[in-house]
């Protein structure tokens, strides 16, 4: 089976780029971009920050450069960076966070995804002579091992409200930004004026083939404009990745709504099926968490026999399997994919598989 006849659910970032993009690709103007003299990027960049009211933007090749860059720009190496303890950034990032920026992590347990702003403060030490600067507060929007949770407009203002009240910065995650608007119903402005600065992903649900956007002040992107460079993320004729970003934001935001629908879909379907549980009110945006406790086996075992039904899916810690809808889930694939598991979880539990 070619991986194209598959029902793949283990992330947004497998979607292809639309045939619009690979057009605009095609006749995208060009120039050196470390020069600042490639067009698109540049028309990139502005329809950024203006999307998400910030003075500036600046397209990095990754997620993860995203994140690295912006935790580089907002500290000096040394300093504390408070987080949430299932973010990205500290456990799938390779730790860079501190091999690379040179910082020290403080993770903090959260529910649902969301800090409890008592609990950042109580984490903001005193200055001492004993403890490093605590320097930057990050939260993660969507929250992606929390399955794809958001954080509200007056959550992150409270936690901001913490982090500020003790002189410290506060940064945004926000791969999947454009999810939490949509599944909130508010203006992406509305959650990112409540961070310093933030970065999301074109590369996800937004469909485009590579390439973050990094999204603050204007002095802010100048650091960060440097820090890309220090870490190699200075590219030239880039405006071959900006121009699908910018049908991503043209285009591909309103569809998200979709890919929630669908995931509702998945959830409730699945939710029906023994040995399973699927906590229905966390289904917030585009991903599906499965406890498969019940089923007696490993995540392993159970994914590689919904792989032999046509389904592909992730784990994320014992017992958690992850599914993510995306364009190119429609819902006759969320129907084939609950029957999928439904056919697994049967022969599993029976003992036959
Ligand atoms: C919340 C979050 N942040 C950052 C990243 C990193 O993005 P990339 O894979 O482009 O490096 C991801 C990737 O899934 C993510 O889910």
């Amino acid at each position: 089976m070619s991986i194209k006849e598959f029902i793949d659910l283990r992330s947004d970032t497998v979607t292809l780029p639309t045939e619009e993009m690979l057009e605009a690709i095609r006749n995208a103007e060009l120039g050196d971009d470390v020069l600042g003299e490639d067009p698109t990027v540049n028309r990139l960049e502005q329809m950024a920050a203006a999307k998400l009211g910030k003075e500036a933007a600046l397209l990095v090749t990754s997620g993860t450069q995203a994140n690295l860059v912006s935790l580089m720009s907002n500290t000096n190496r040394g300093e504390l960076v408070i987080l949430e303890s299932e973010s990205h950034m500290y456990w799938y990032e390779v730790g860079g966070i501190s091999s690379i920026a040179g910082l020290l992590p403080w993770p903090v347990r959260s529910k649902r995804g969301a800090l409890d702003p008592l609990d950042v403060e109580a984490a903001i030490r005193p200055r001492n002579i004993h403890f490093p600067e605590p320097a930057l507060v990050c939260v993660e929007n969507t929250h992606n091992r929390h399955g794809g949770a958001v954080v509200t407009p007056d959550e992150l203002r409270l936690i901001s409200e913490a982090a500020k009240g003790h002189g410290l910065r506060v940064y945004m995650d926000g791969a999947r930004i454009f999810n939490a608007a949509v599944a909130l119903k508010v203006d992406v402005k509305e959650l990112a004026k409540h961070v310093d600065n933030l970065m999301f992903c074109l590369s996800k649900g937004l469909s485009c083939p590579v390439g973050s956007v990094v999204v603050g002040t204007g002095e802010f992107i100048e650091k960060a404009r440097k820090v890309r460079k220090v870490l190699g993320g200075g590219m030239r004729q880039a405006g071959i990745i900006a121009a699908s970003g910018i049908i991503a934001l043209e285009k591909m935001i309103d569809r998200l709504e979709e890919d929630h629908v669908n995931a509702k879909r998945l959830a409730e379907g699945i939710a029906k099926v023994d040995g399973i549980v699927v906590d229905l009110e966390r289904v917030q945006t585009n991903m599906v968490v499965l406890d498969i406790s019940g089923l007696g086996v490993s995540d392993e075992r159970f994914l590689s026999r919904l792989g032999e039904n046509g389904v592909l899916a992730s784990t994320i810690g014992k017992n958690k399997v992850r599914m993510v809808t995306h364009r190119g889930i429609e819902k006759e694939h969320v129907e084939k994919a609950i029957v999928a598991v439904a056919i697994v979880a049967d022969e599993l539990r029976r003992g036959f598989a």
